[in-house]
């Protein structure tokens, strides 16, 4: 857990995208999910917890059809903050998706190591379709290849947060995703290189 306190100075936000940028694009997805699937074809929309929440909301507003909504929640365990790759299921879903035409929402994809894990554990259940829509995507940290259909921004490797995503649960409120410049002064403290999967609380 990164912390403040130890008279290290609050961290900075960077805005990287803002509100209107992010709006324009989650109109763009929607466009595209929308011609990706027959008409009248209802989609069952599964969101990734918790970071994907205001994405999903935003998304299903601006889909022009019928669709179903499920959560589903997971956690990555490993030695500190790092992730091992391991993966557990903390909240399973609700609604069955065999036959259903699943769009898998996140919002961001990053080692890869969550998405390919939940895609794995999703087609096991038998959709009749399986597609990602991650708002953001940070491929130059990829440990795991793993396929996303949509994706809303290509971003360097820089801790982000806002429109859903955390630095120890702060920041997601935030209408716009920001750079959070992690200004550490004691040595012992990671800094402001470290991606979001260092820092962030798993
Ligand atoms: C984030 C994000 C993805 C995952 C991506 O979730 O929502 O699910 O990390 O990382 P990966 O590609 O390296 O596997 P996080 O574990 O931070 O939980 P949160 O959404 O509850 O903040």
């Amino acid at each position: 857990m990164q912390s403040s306190a130890r008279n290290a100075p609050e961290p900075a936000l960077t805005v990287l995208l803002t509100a209107d940028q992010i709006r324009d694009r989650v109109r763009e997805l929607a466009t595209d999910i929308n011609r990706a699937y027959p008409a009248g074809r209802r989609l069952h929309l599964v969101s990734v917890l918790k970071g994907g929440f205001i994405f999903l909301a935003d998304l299903v507003r601006a889909l022009n059809r019928q669709v179903t909504i499920d959560f589903v929640a997971v956690s990555s365990y490993g030695p500190g903050t790092h992730s091992s790759g391991e993966v557990k299921l903390v909240k399973d879903l609700e609604i069955g998706i065999e036959d259903r035409d699943v769009l898998l929402v996140e919002d961001i994809v990053d080692t890869g190591q969550t998405l390919a894990w939940l895609r794995t554990a999703l087609r096991a259940r038998h959709p009749r379709s399986l597609c990602v829509v991650s708002l953001l995507d940070k491929p130059s940290r990829r440990i795991v290849e793993v396929d996303v259909e949509h994706v809303g921004f290509t971003i360097e490797d820089r801790f982000v947060v806002g429109y859903g995503l955390d630095c120890a649960e702060q920041y997601r409120h935030l209408p716009y995703v920001a750079v959070l410049d992690q200004r550490v002064e004691d040595p012992g403290e990671r800094g402001p290189d470290a991606s979001n999967g260092d820092l962030e609380e798993r």
